[in-house]
């Protein structure tokens, strides 16, 4: 527990964002209880950080890059080096971040993407419907998001499982140890790729031609920045995908009204992704003071880090009145910002979308009767994410 000497006494809130107790059973209730108290607060936990908690300021803060760095966007910061471009600052930032939204997420390889999103689906829902029972999480959340990668990267889906195992352990492991295994297997098959991709004349997939091609102030990327960035959309955009998924997929298992509306209606749909990404938010990011300042009223020093949860803005009842009930018609549920806001905003936000809408109208379509299994016993956990274990379900046949 550590309170610096600058934080006054009546700003210290003891919110663990990782292990309170009140997270395994319901980490939003337990979010939305903090945007009761100051706009700003100081937690003593994980070497002490700020919390911004208000939905306003967090969307303020994710955009003010000049007195808000990027230079460690986890608290703890973990023990291994930040990817490309995420813990940059502009202007050094939109040099790699055009090589991200212009051609890795172009719009024709955006094309292809959405292809795959409804192909790699389809396959696994394929195994998936007649067994009338899954754990969502390890048969469709998280292999769903690592072969879209691997067709990112032009993989064969051979490495499916033992890609989803290392990120699993990255980012869900029990120990800071296993986080780190599971990074450095994670970052050596990367760096196996990439060697072998570049010693050849084929371009695979669609991040080696873009990360080829990419030039940065008149140069072409170095292998270690290829390598960074390749590893920066393998930490960024599987386990948010898989959590996401998941939170969705409980919501409409425990709510057969709403399942109902969504596949008579699919022009719901929609809305209810992003209502569903506000009510269920999973992102846990940080930023790092600039310089000694005072922001709403409260002295920050040079190098104090600052919580701005995605989780907690959605949940703000000064943005969302009755913030903890899915109103899929909710008018201003687009206001939330679940991929964050201003220069970092998630560059894989429309792919993400359209995962979560082909969840809700085609996976769904093929799940009858679609339950949560009657021993499930469902436990959240938090970090970068917020995120389910596991999710049983069954359906059909299986019920
Ligand atoms: C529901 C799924 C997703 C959520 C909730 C999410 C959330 C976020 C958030 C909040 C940020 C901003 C971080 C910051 O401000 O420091 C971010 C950045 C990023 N995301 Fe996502 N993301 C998702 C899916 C994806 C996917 C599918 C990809 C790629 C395949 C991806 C790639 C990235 C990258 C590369 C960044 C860093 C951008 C930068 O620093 O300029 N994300 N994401």
């Amino acid at each position: 527990m550590h309170v610096s000497s600058h934080v006054p006494d009546d700003l210290v809130v003891d919110f663990d964002y990782r292990y309170a107790d009140e997270i395994a059973g319901d980490p939003w209730a337990f979010l939305a209880r903090q945007t009761e108290g100051p706009g700003v607060f100081w937690s003593p936990r994980h070497g002490g950080h700020w919390v911004i908690a208000r939905t306003a300021l967090v969307d303020e803060v994710f955009r003010d890059h000049e007195r808000f760095s990027n230079g460690k966007v986890a608290i703890p910061a973990p023990p291994r080096p930040q990817s490309i471009p995420a813990s940059m600052d502009p202007p050094e930032h939109g040099r790699y971040r055009r090589i991200l939204s212009r051609h890795v997420f172009s719009p024709k390889a955006l094309g292809t993407l959405v292809d795959d999103v409804h192909a790699v689906g389809a396959t696994l829902m394929a195994d998936l419907a007649p067994q009338g029972r899954c754990e969502f999480v390890a048969d469709f959340a998280r292999p769903l998001p690592v072969s879209l990668l691997l067709r990112m990267l032009g993989l064969p889906e051979d490495v499916r499982d033992t890609l989803a195992l290392w990120v699993r352990q990255m980012f869900h492991g029990g120990s800071v140890d296993e986080a780190l295994a599971g990074y450095q297997e994670a970052f050596a098959f990367l760096g196996a790729w990439l060697d072998d991709a570049l010693a050849r004349e084929d371009d695979p997939g669609i991040v080696l031609p873009a990360l080829r091609a990419a030039r940065v102030q008149d140069r072409p990327l170095t292998r270690d920045e290829m390598h960074s960035m390749a590893m920066m959309l393998l930490g960024a955009g599987v386990d948010t995908v898989t959590s996401q998924m998941t939170h969705c997929m409980r919501y409409v298992a425990e709510n057969p009204a709403v399942r109902q509306r969504l596949l008579d209606d699919p022009g719901l749909v929609p809305n209810a992704v992003e209502e569903l990404l506000r009510r269920y938010g999973i992102a846990n990011i940080a930023r790092v003071v600039r310089d000694d300042m005072v922001y709403e009223g409260v002295a920050m020093r040079a190098g104090d880090l600052v919580l701005c949860s995605t989780a907690l803005a959605g949940l703000d009842a000064r943005s969302f009145p009755d913030p903890m009930t899915v109103d899929l018609d909710r008018p201003n549920a687009k206001e939330h910002m679940p991929f964050g806001a201003g220069p970092h905003i998630c560059p894989g936000a429309y792919l993400a979308r359209v995962v979560l809408k082909s969840l809700l109208t085609e996976v769904l379509a093929q799940l009858p009767g679609l339950a949560i299994a009657p021993e499930a016993r469902l436990t959240h956990v938090s970090g970068m994410t917020v995120s389910l274990t596991a999710l049983p379900l069954v359906w059909g046949a299986g019920q």
